[in-house]
């Protein structure tokens, strides 16, 4: 009986991740991330800020050979740094992560630019990630 249930139960896992690999799932948040995701506030120090370090840093220290840095001046190093934004103007909207490129590139495309850059086509950061740079930018962006 036991065996039964735990051959069901990875036939289940399989089909999940099955479907998981297919599509890209990360514009419509799976219900298990939004459980994982702790409530209440996120924190920059905490939350935001090792998810950078991680997936976007190497491409944007401020260094002319860090590619993203060099081509738009962004530098994700420091909350004060990307709440500058590029050299073009600023790419997070405090409470609109709509509206801010810093979460929308994270989903979706933008002059065909997505982000992290070099993620193939189907590719995202991890939906986990994604949901809790989006609460950051909703819950006001704050240096916290
Ligand atoms: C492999 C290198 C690389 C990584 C990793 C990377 N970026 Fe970038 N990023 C770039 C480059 C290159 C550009 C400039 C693209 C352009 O303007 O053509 C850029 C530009 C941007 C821009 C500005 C886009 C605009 O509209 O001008 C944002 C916002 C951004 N990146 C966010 C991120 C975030 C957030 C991460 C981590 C989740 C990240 N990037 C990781 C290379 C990278």
């Amino acid at each position: 009986m036991k065996i039964v249930t735990l051959l069901g139960g990875s036939v289940l896992l399989a089909i999940s991740f099955g479907s998981l690999a297919a599509t890209d799932k990360a514009l419509v948040p799976a219900q298990d991330a939004l459980n994982i995701l702790q409530p209440g506030e996120v924190s920059f120090k905490r939350d935001v800020q090792p998810i950078l370090i991680d997936y976007c840093v190497s491409c944007h220290h401020p260094s002319p050979s860090s590619k993203g840095y060099a081509k738009s001046g962004l530098d994700l190093t420091s909350y004060e740094s990307l709440m500058k934004g590029t050299k073009f103007g600023k790419v997070v909207i405090p409470g609109d992560s709509e509206a801010s490129t810093f979460t929308k590139l994270l989903t979706g495309t933008n002059r065909g630019l997505k982000m992290p850059m070099g993620l193939n086509a189907g590719g995202t950061l991890d939906r986990q990630y994604i949901l809790t740079l989006r609460k950051w930018v909703k819950q006001g962006a704050k240096n916290n």
